[in-house]
């Protein structure tokens, strides 16, 4: 089987280790670097999943890295294809995403200038929180084209969006299409329109008040998660969608993903990095896709586009 390409995750807590280990598994890469700040724990992990390769029967070789923020350690992900940005701290229970936001832009500025240098052709997948900033910061950090700088979310509130609904009605997940775009948060817009169970709309299976239970589930997914495990976030879910959109760029797939991407005037919006729907591939979105929502989804779109671009505009002086 033909591998390819070199892939770097960034921070080897658990929404990294198990992002890496989903892209090895996958057996499509040449090299998966896995690096974290912590002297030899990303060593040890890839160590750890190269010893897994001949049960699971894969063949793409793991590499640990130990990094600086002062950039030692940044040449073992040289050139990189792609780079899965996870580092910064995850929410404790009764934090928002936006809570993160200081701490977590001086981490993000410092992996995104280190990955600047050394892989300048690298699409960056930001998953560091909150979402939309931090992908907005990325790009300002690197100054690398728009398109090859975007933010993982939509697909995992997509995801958890599909399961709320599956469990409700006791279907397959594989039934059940929905979708939601907008922001990583308060501002996140299911799109009804879009929702279905074997292809008969969601409105014709479910009252309205069930319907926004589950939007409202969905929105305090990661938070639910946060609760429950009381130290640190959720990463199955998270490392599976960040996993796929890495899938994507290095297979030129043109896969259309609900991602965080850099919006130019599609449903009327510009300027901002924002969830909608985009086709992924090499050199990260390729066409932002613009589909028919509702009057009310576009409006909810736009809500989300102004409370995200605020915060937006703030990231560069952090
Ligand atoms: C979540 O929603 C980590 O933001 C991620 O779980």
């Amino acid at each position: 089987m033909a591998r390819s390409g070199k892939v770097t995750v960034v921070g080897a807590g658990f929404y990294g280790s198990t992002t890496a280990l989903r892209l090895a598994e996958y057996d499509i890469f040449e090299t998966v670097v896995l690096t974290d700040i912590l002297e030899g724990k990303s060593e040890g992990l890839a160590l750890d999943m190269n010893q897994s390769r001949s049960i699971e029967g894969f063949e793409t070789k793991v590499v640990g890295a130990t990094t600086t923020p002062e950039g030692a350690g940044y040449e073992a992900t040289a050139n990189s294809d792609v780079v899965v940005i996870t580092a910064g701290l995850p929410r404790k229970p009764g934090m928002s995403r936006m809570d993160l936001i200081g701490v977590n832009a001086g981490i993000v500025r410092g992996v995104a200038e280190n990955i600047s240098k050394h892989s300048p052709n690298a699409v960056i997948i930001v998953v560091s929180n909150p979402l939309d900033e931090m992908t907005a910061l990325a790009q300002l950090a690197t100054n690398f084209p728009k398109n090859r700088v975007i933010g993982q979310a939509g697909m995992l509130d997509t995801a958890r969006f599909t399961n709320n609904v599956a469990e409700k009605l006791g279907v397959s997940t594989a039934s059940v299409k929905t979708l939601t775009l907008g922001s990583h948060g308060d501002t996140m817009v299911p799109v009804p329109s879009r929702c279905t169970v074997d292809g008969k709309p969601l409105s014709d299976l479910l009252s309205q008040t069930e319907i926004d239970e589950l939007v409202d589930r969905t929105r305090n997914g990661g938070a639910e998660v946060v609760a429950l495990l009381k130290t640190g976030s959720a990463y199955y879910a998270p490392s599976a969608a960040a996993a796929r959109m890495a899938k994507a760029v290095i297979e030129d797939s043109g896969a259309v993903m609900p991602v965080c991407a850099w919006v130019d005037g599609q449903y009327g919006i510009s300027g901002v990095y924002l969830g909608v729907e985009a086709e992924i591939g090499k050199g990260g979105v390729k066409k932002v896709v613009e589909s028919a929502l509702t009057e009310s989804e576009v409006a909810a779109l736009k809500v989300a586009a102004e409370a995200v671009r605020a915060k937006q505009a703030d990231v560069k002086d952090l």
